[in-house]
């Protein structure tokens, strides 16, 4: 049996995509969140559509729990067959009260860039020839990346070229903020942009290391939504498209059929490429 997960789906995005994956997905499809009750209530939400998904616990921010999720699968199916990495945190377009900018920039990075690396480097060893694995990324990562100042720009065109380079990119930024200091070395002012440049970055790294282990068809892309930027979501205080509409680019990425020779570690929009890093 095949097996589908989706991180931080029980509202949202990740919902969409859970649902759209339980109508064109040919296996289990779980609806993973990091609160058991809200996970369950969005699994019966669905089960009243007549869909079947299936829940685990998993906060990416709990390393326990990434591993509790990793077990389950691999006691029960053995392997991973897609992966979409969806759940994150913004402060910028809601009226959420942000913390105190330090932490809100350490807050934001912690869990969207260093915790869904956290997930992918667990779940990983798992993933079975023909995986797909879409990290959601946004095109913010590409508003962040214009706003950075041209050596920071250079930096990430031509010295990032392992995680370990994403990690200390990330650092760096965050650790400036911790001092005030980033914008004076040049980083972005939005700690959601940043955290998904790392996103980005960290996708085409991931898809470079699978190709150079001989990885059998394994494909890791980021993406934005599906259309026009910006979806109807908690996160964007209900501004945008359905959510079913904003899944479409995800799940084009976490349905690429068996062989296609691109996209591969890329940054997709509207299930196109996207050069996040044009100026
Ligand atoms: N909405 C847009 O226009 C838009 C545009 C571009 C990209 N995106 C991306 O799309 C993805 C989904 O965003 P959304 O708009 O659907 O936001 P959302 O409605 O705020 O949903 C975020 C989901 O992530 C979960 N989450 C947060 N922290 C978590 C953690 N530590 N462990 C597990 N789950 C966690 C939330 O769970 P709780 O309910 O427990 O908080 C929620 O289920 C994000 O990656 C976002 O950056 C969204």
């Amino acid at each position: 049996m095949k097996v589908a997960v989706v991180t931080g789906a029980n509202k949202g995005l990740g919902f969409g995509i859970v649902r759209g994956l339980c109508k064109r997905f040919d296996g289990d499809v779980y609806l993973t969140a990091r609160n058991e009750e809200r996970g369950r209530a969005a699994v019966a939400d669905l089960e009243k559509e007549g869909l079947q998904p299936k829940f685990h616990q998993l906060d990416i921010t709990d390393h326990a729990s990434i591993v509790k999720l990793r077990d389950h699968l691999q006691n029960t199916y053995q392997g991973l067959d897609v992966l979409v990495n969806n759940a994150a945190i913004a402060y910028q377009f809601n009226d959420f009260v942000p913390p105190p900018y330090p932490e809100e920039a350490q807050q934001v990075c912690h869990v969207n860039y260093f915790s869904t690396l956290d997930v992918c480097q667990v779940l990983f060893p798992l993933l079975r020839p023909h995986a797909r694995v879409c990290n959601v990324s946004s095109l913010n990562c590409h508003e962040s990346f214009c706003d950075c100042s041209p050596a920071v720009q250079n930096r990430i065109k031509t010295a990032i070229h392992t995680i370990e380079d994403v990690n200390k990119l990330i650092n760096d930024y965050v650790k400036a903020a911790q001092n005030n200091q980033h914008l004076k070395e040049g980083f972005d002012k939005y700690p959601y942009g940043m955290s998904k440049i790392g996103i980005s970055l960290m996708s085409a790294i991931q898809q470079k290391t699978f190709d150079e282990q001989g990885a059998e068809d394994i494909i890791v892309n980021s993406c934005d939504v599906g259309v026009g930027g910006w979806v109807a979501t908690d996160m964007t205080a209900q501004y945008g498209v359905s959510i079913d509409k904003g899944a479409l680019n995800p799940l084009f990425c976490a349905l690429l059929p068996p062989n296609v020779k691109e996209p591969k570690g890329k940054f997709l929009y509207d299930a196109k490429e996207y050069d996040w890093w044009a100026t």
